[in-house]
């Protein structure tokens, strides 16, 4: 049977992060890649979205789908929400890849800058937002490339505020998730870019030492967005994945 493979994009962008993956993912998948609530096309009011809704919501996709069980791939905050998901319906799902994310939670001074984000962004707008986060988001080689940089500043810029505002929010107050990775008895991938300077490198080896079955994936010449900077790197790195399940 076809693998249904759910691709869950970052903060603050939206479904056509994925733009580069999904065709190339289709030969191999059933591919799902939804806006997630507040995000693209999708409008909401919400002032603080849980990871626990996203997921939420996503299983509502997933029945409205009517697939059996899911592979979860989870960009970032992508990634909490698969770890979410996991944990309240981990019969539904076959398979996990972790990119560009972490499973513990929040400090108490990146709560505080989450209200930050929050505020800026329902403040200043989303253009002062896309211009500080851009570089950040990109490793150093996709820096040089003003098309990505370009790219990346139009995704985060088009969002809403509120929506950004409601994820900051609901990432402040995400729990540590690691013991879901000790109880995942499948095999999972975790996917980072060597440039990646928001989630370092220990961030994702953490992750795989807690994985009973976990492989590491890094990729070259990519930062925080590895499947957007290393498109066939990280689509081959998917197939295989897929391939061995
Ligand atoms: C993301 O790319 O989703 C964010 O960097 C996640 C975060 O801020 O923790």
């Amino acid at each position: 049977m076809r693998h249904t493979l759910l691709l869950i994009h970052g903060f603050p962008l939206d479904a056509t992060l994925w733009a580069a993956n999904t065709n190339a993912l289709r030969t191999a998948a059933n591919v799902i890649a939804p806006d997630l609530r507040g995000f693209g096309s999708h409008a909401s009011n919400d002032v603080c979205v849980s990871m626990e809704q996203y997921a939420h919501d996503l299983h509502a996709l997933v029945e409205e789908r009517r697939a059996e069980r899911v592979v979860l791939c989870g960009l970032s905050m992508g990634g909490y929400i698969a770890m979410a998901f996991v944990e309240r319906w981990p019969h539904l799902v076959e398979g996990l890849v972790l990119c560009n994310t972490r499973s513990t939670a929040d400090s108490e001074e990146a709560k505080a800058g989450r209200e930050t984000t929050a505020t800026d962004a329902l403040q200043k707008g989303m253009g002062v937002i896309a211009r500080a986060m851009a570089p950040k988001v990109l490793g150093q080689v996709s820096r040089q490339d003003p098309d990505r940089v370009a790219q990346v500043e139009a995704m985060i810029a088009r969002q809403a505020p509120t929506a950004a505002a409601a994820a900051a929010r609901g990432m402040a107050i995400r729990p540590d998730r690691t013991h879901v990775l000790r109880d995942f008895h499948l095999p999972a991938l975790v996917i980072t870019g060597d440039q990646d300077e928001l989630m370092p490198l220990p961030t994702s080896q953490a992750m795989v030492d807690a994985l009973p079955r976990g492989h590491l994936q890094v990729l070259k010449n990519a930062g925080h967005l590895s499947n957007l900077e290393s498109p066939a790197a990280f689509n081959a790195a998917i197939h295989g994945y897929l391939a061995a399940l």
